[in-house]
């Protein structure tokens, strides 16, 4: 009991040591934000840009020796969960959409006779998502992806393949249904 209200009282002071620190660089996080290891997410802190904003209900975990890098002028609306076991980079001036899944592993299920719970996660994956992009509400960003700067993935999409820049992509999985034409400069249906 006294082991428990002593986490309870760290991960408060971890909560608004971030909060504070975020704040000094015009950075966001709601303050009823959750994380799975706040010592880490705390260490990540020079990894978070100026003018990034994450909405209430983020749930960050990240594990002890993986990166999550978030540029300037980032903003992610509420419900955020971020699983970060190996690289997740999130470019500058991105705008994701409430309720948003970004991950960089998936739970092993190899063996059978093993609770998938109790098998350990992937390790190495890597998910980017580049400057400009448009990530729709209720989508899920899988490992290793990359989404090219400037491009959108519509409401509800699962990303499990790259996805080129300047294209416009929907589904599960998302696939390409529009792309920038640099000649005739505009938007091309696929
Ligand atoms: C992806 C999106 C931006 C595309 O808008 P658009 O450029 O006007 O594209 P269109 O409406 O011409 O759609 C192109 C095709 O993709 C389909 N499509 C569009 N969005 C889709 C989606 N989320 N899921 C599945 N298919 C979708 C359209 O039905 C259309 O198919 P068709 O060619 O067979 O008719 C928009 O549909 C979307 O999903 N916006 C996200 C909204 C959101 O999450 N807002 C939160 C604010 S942060």
């Amino acid at each position: 009991m006294l082991c428990k209200m002593a986490i309870y009282i760290r991960n408060k002071l971890y909560t608004y040591l971030i909060y504070l620190l975020l704040l000094k660089k015009k950075s966001y996080i709601k303050i009823s934000f959750t994380s799975t290891s706040l010592p880490i997410l705390l260490r990540n802190i020079d990894k978070i840009g100026t003018n990034v904003y994450i909405g209430n209900n983020a749930r960050i975990g990240i594990s002890r020796s993986a990166t999550l890098i978030i540029k300037d002028g980032t903003q992610i609306n509420d419900n955020l969960e971020i699983s970060c076991n190996s690289f997740i980079e999130i470019g500058e001036n991105v705008l994701i959409g409430r309720n948003v899944f970004i991950g960089d592993n998936i739970h092993n299920y190899e063996r059978i006779y093993q609770p998938i719970i109790k098998q350990q996660l992937s390790m190495g994956g890597k998910t980017i998502i580049e400057d400009d992009c448009w990530i729709g509400t209720g989508s899920c960003v899988l490992k290793d992806v990359v989404i090219g700067k400037h491009s959108i993935v519509g409401a509800n999409s699962v990303v499990t393949k790259d996805i080129p820049p300047y294209s416009v992509s929907v589904g599960i999985p998302a696939k390409v249904v529009k792309k920038y034409d640099f000649e005739k400069e505009r938007w091309i249906k696929i």
